[in-house]
């Protein structure tokens, strides 16, 4: 007999405008992509509302904050169409690792926040806290990625299995 051992995927949604979201979407790829879970990092440019269509799947947010507490630019578009479309998202899990600068002090760490408010009022699941990275902290974000990124699996395996 073969039996094929379901991996968890995690899909990481990047916005970004300098990289740095990227950078820590991708040591977050490294450290968790293993036996067990697959990770793939998907760039928000050219997403639809569609890649919300795996219940089985998890999704992290890693998004930096433009502007006046705007998402990135590449993240615009699937930011408006999830608002226009609204499509009913309950069963979606996801996690958010912001990145912003307290120096914003009005609109610090935006980008994750509006995620978080449209993905939540669209009904889906957050699953432990909004990680709000800090730039001017003195903290590197791709190393602050990896402990909480490990953390986060931690959780989203305790809801599997409570599922
Ligand atoms: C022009 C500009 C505007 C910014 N606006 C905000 C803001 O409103 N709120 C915030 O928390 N951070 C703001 N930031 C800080 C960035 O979000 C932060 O530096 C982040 O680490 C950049 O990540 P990225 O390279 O992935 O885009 C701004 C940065 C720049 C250069």
């Amino acid at each position: 007999m073969h039996y094929t051992v379901q991996r968890m995927i995690i899909n990481i949604l990047v916005g970004t405008m300098t990289g740095t979201a990227q950078m820590c979407a991708q040591e977050m790829e490294l450290a968790l992509d293993g036996d067990d879970l697959q990770v793939v990092t998907h760039l928000m440019d050219k997403l639809e509302p569609t890649i919300f269509t795996d219940r089985q799947a998890v999704y992290l947010i890693c998004t930096s904050t433009y502007g006046q507490g705007d998402v990135p630019d590449n993240a615009k578009a699937l930011y408006a169409a999830l608002g226009a479309q609204k499509p009913d998202l309950a069963g979606v899990r996801y996690g958010v690792f912001g990145l912003g600068d307290r120096t914003y002090a009005e609109t610090f760490n935006f980008g994750g926040k509006r995620f978080d408010e449209l993905l939540s009022g669209l009904g889906a699941e957050r699953i432990g806290e909004r990680y709000t990275h800090d730039a001017s902290s003195g903290t590197l974000p791709e190393e602050v990625a990896i402990e909480w990124a490990e953390a986060w699996v931690a959780n989203v395996r305790e809801t599997y299995s409570a599922a």
